[in-house]
This record gives structure tokens, sequence and C-alpha cells, in this order.
């Protein structure tokens, strides 16, 4: 078992410094995606505060599939375009949302959940899969959050 630590009451540009150095030793010169991604979901579990769900979308055809996560089962399937993982395939683009409630055609998997951060993971320009992210506490997410995963997605693209 790994014992990763980071500090999650620093600044959170540090905070994310840590968390991607951990991601980059736990992934680095391993070959098996589905075990990347097992550990990555794990790690963000147990480092970043206040989520409720943490893992991972592969986009598979022209739908996204569940995969490695921490948190409630999950709806297995999202067409892309469908909800803020789907959207957030579609568009390549990360998705902040400071209240589920109001985004249009959010899908509920876990009732407890009130904020969301989706971020694409780019491969090639293509979205091979999405980090999802879902906290209880409305407003959980700002764009510190958004740079550190999005780091975290470049950094684990060809590790997944
Ligand atoms: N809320 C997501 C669905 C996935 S769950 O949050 C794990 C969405 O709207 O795409």
């Amino acid at each position: 078992m790994y014992d990763f630590s980071a500090n999650s009451t620093q600044p959170k540009p540090e905070f994310y410094r840590e968390l991607l150095s951990a991601a980059d030793a736990l992934t680095a010169g391993e070959s098996d995606g589905i075990a990347n991604m097992a550990n990555l979901a794990a790690l963000v579990w147990q480092l970043v505060p206040e989520l409720n769900w943490a893992g991972f979308y592969r986009a598979i055809g022209d739908e996204l599939v569940l995969g490695p996560f921490c948190g409630k089962p999950a709806c297995i399937r999202i067409p892309f375009g469908r909800g803020v993982c789907g959207t957030a395939a579609a568009k390549r683009e990360t998705q902040l949302v400071a209240d589920v409630h109001a985004f249009p055609g959010h899908i509920a998997c876990d009732a407890d959940s009130r904020s969301e951060l989706v971020v694409p993971v780019l491969r090639g320009g293509a979205a091979i899969a999405v980090i999802d992210l879902d906290s209880p506490r409305q407003g959980r997410f700002d764009d510190e959050d958004k740079a550190g995963f999005e780091a975290l997605a470049a950094l684990v693209a060809d590790r997944i």
C-alpha cells in the first residue's frame, strides 16, 4: 500500500503541486490504464476534501462508460453531450458547475451532490475520458481546482 499525503489547508496551488507529484509517482512506469485510473481515483478521494464522488468515465464510441471511481455506485453510460460529463467530453472543455440543480440536463447519480467539476482528458486532441468530481457543498470548486485537475488530466493522459 502507498501512503501519500498532501496538506489540504495550504493554498490550493501548493496543494495541487503535491497532488500531482503523488499522482506522478503512483502512475509512472505502469502501463495498465485501469490500474492507474483506480489508483488515481483512490488518491484523489483520499487527499481532496469535501467530495462525495471522484472518478473516471471513459470515452467508448459516442458515449462515456463508467470507469474506476470512489463513491456511491453511479450511472454506467452517458451519451456525449448529455449531463455535465457528456458536455465536458463533447466540448472538450472543463465544466465547473457551482450548483448542479441549475445545470440543464445534470444527471443526478448521487442525491448528495451539490456542485461538480468535470475535466476532459485529451489525447491527440480527442477526449479519451473525463475526470468527474462531485461535492456535497454548493460552490465547492473554483478556478484553482479547475487548473489543478486540468494539470492532473494532462499528466495522466498517456497513462490511462
Ligand atoms: N452528474 C454527472 C453524472 C455522473 S455522476 O455525478 C457520478 C453528469 O451530469 O454528467
